[in-house]
């Protein structure tokens, strides 16, 4: 490489043909069990007023701290007024916002799919750009439909052959009404032991207490040890709910593990939320998904009070988990008939015989890279793994014939070129 050429910018990736594959499989699955299920694409734009985030996510957050990317014209001196959206979530409530969907059919069940941005700090599995698939239901309110966002998961990692190999994770942060005794007990707990917890929980204790509950600090891991356990806090009412969605789980035999700690990383949760990990990966550092509900989302940012939960998992990590479990990629189309042009009269001919097997539904491409010869051309068709080569000579151009070669015996045949089609998709059995 050129000590001048421009290289991509850490944390981001190329999406190389050679995984294309596994992007295809992981888009194809996700689809339909999404329309399956009823949900509907929505694609928010990318670029969002960063007031939307902040209000959202939460202003305490470390998304919203230190990991938005702002966005303005190069040439600008005006303080930032946009963002590169984190995940999809606050731009999709502002959509069901924006257009009245509160008016449709309730519930509205969205799914979707593009890149998000982090200014994370870059390791495996952790990207400054990633791609989120994920989905939301507004306007339903039920322990049902926490236990649905849960089978609709696990419905696409059972058709990725993943099921068997991560775990869900799931609990409770209680509702409205659990916050202000929930908060209390922690803050009285925690309160006690200020001057042992790290810095950034020093903080969280008068901003977010509950993030104080999945720090992994060594030393505020021991604190949270002995802390109240969140279930006990609950009203009767939000214990019951969640025993329903569980004892629903049990009925679909779907297997969760319950994370009292698990608490998400954005502030917008209410009541249900859960995680998808490897099985065998017990740092806890890197979930493939998560989700949960947030009942006061779509009221915050100033429409009617609409429940809502959603979920969203990372593309790349997706990938990365099919690679190590060796689970095969989406075969890609691939030309299975390439042209051979010899001499001028031929070359002429050949993009009206390509254009005609289009029409047909045959793939087919001509050798190009300014390769003349029979043997170079042969060459490179052999490289592209096609199956059969059409050759046309000059001879062939003059007399409307071709030569058909099987490129793994290298037995040929001449046909006419009104046979031509035909005889390939018969060879083809297309
Ligand atoms: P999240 O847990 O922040 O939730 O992100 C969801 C998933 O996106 C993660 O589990 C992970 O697989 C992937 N992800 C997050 N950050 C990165 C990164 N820097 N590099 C690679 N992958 C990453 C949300 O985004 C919520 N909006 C989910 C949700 C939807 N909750 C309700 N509805």
């Amino acid at each position: 490489m050129k000590q001048n050429s421009i290289q991509k910018i850490r944390g981001t990736n190329d999406i190389l043909p050679a995984d294309y594959g596994y992007w295809l499989k992981i888009k194809n699955t996700f689809e339909a069990v999404m329309q399956n299920g009823g949900f509907k694409y929505i694609e928010p734009p990318i670029l969002e007023y960063k007031e939307l985030f902040i209000r959202s996510v939460g202003e305490n957050t470390d998304i919203v701290n230190k990991e938005i990317f702002g966005a303005s014209r190069l040439d600008s001196t005006d303080e930032i007024k946009y963002a590169l959206r984190p995940e999809f979530t606050a731009g999709i409530a502002r959509s069901f916002i924006e257009n009245g969907m509160s008016s449709w059919a309730l519930p509205v069940q969205l799914y979707y799919w593009g890149p998000s941005f982090r200014y994370d700090r870059p390791q495996a599995g952790r990207y400054r750009q990633f791609y989120q698939g994920g989905f939301e239901i507004f306007g339903d309110d039920t322990a049902e439909s926490d236990a649905l966002s849960i089978l609709v998961v696990y419905e696409m990692l059972e058709k990725l052959n993943l099921a068997e190999k991560v775990i869900f994770e799931i609990n409770t942060l209680g509702d409205e009404s659990d916050r202000s005794k929930i908060q209390k007990a922690y803050k009285e707990y925690f309160s006690e032991y200020k001057d042992k917890l790290c810095p950034d929980c020093q903080q969280r204790l008068d901003k977010n207490i509950l993030r104080l509950l999945d720090c992994k600090e060594k030393n505020c891991q021991k604190i949270q040890e002995r802390a109240p356990q969140l279930i006990d806090l609950l009203s009767q009412k939000s214990r019951d709910r969640f025993k329903f969605t569980l004892e629903t789980l049990d009925e679909l035999n779907i297997c969760y593990s319950i994370n009292p700690k698990l608490v998400r990383g954005l502030d917008y949760y209410t009541n249900f939320v859960f995680e998808i990990r490897d099985i065998e990966d017990d740092t806890r550092q890197s979930s493939l998904g998560g989700g949960g509900r947030y009942n006061n989302l779509v009221k915050e940012l100033g429409g009617n009070p609409t429940s809502g939960i959603g979920f969203a998992f990372g593309v790349e990590r997706y990938i990365e988990k099919m690679k190590q479990y060796k689970i095969k990629p989406d075969p890609i189309p691939a030309v299975k008939v390439y042209i051979i042009q010899i001499g001028n009269k031929a070359k002429k001919k050949s993009l009206n015989i390509i254009y005609k097997l289009h029409q047909f539904g045959i793939p087919a491409a001509p050798v190009m890279g300014g390769r003349d010869s029979l043997k170079s051309q042969l060459k490179y068709v052999d490289k592209m793994n096609a199956p059969i080569a059409v050759i046309i000579g000059q001879k062939e151009a003059i007399d409307g014939t071709a030569i058909i070669r099987n490129m793994k015996d290298g037995v040929q045949e001449i046909v006419d070129f009104e046979e031509l089609i035909l005889k390939l998709k018969d060879i083809l059995n297309l």
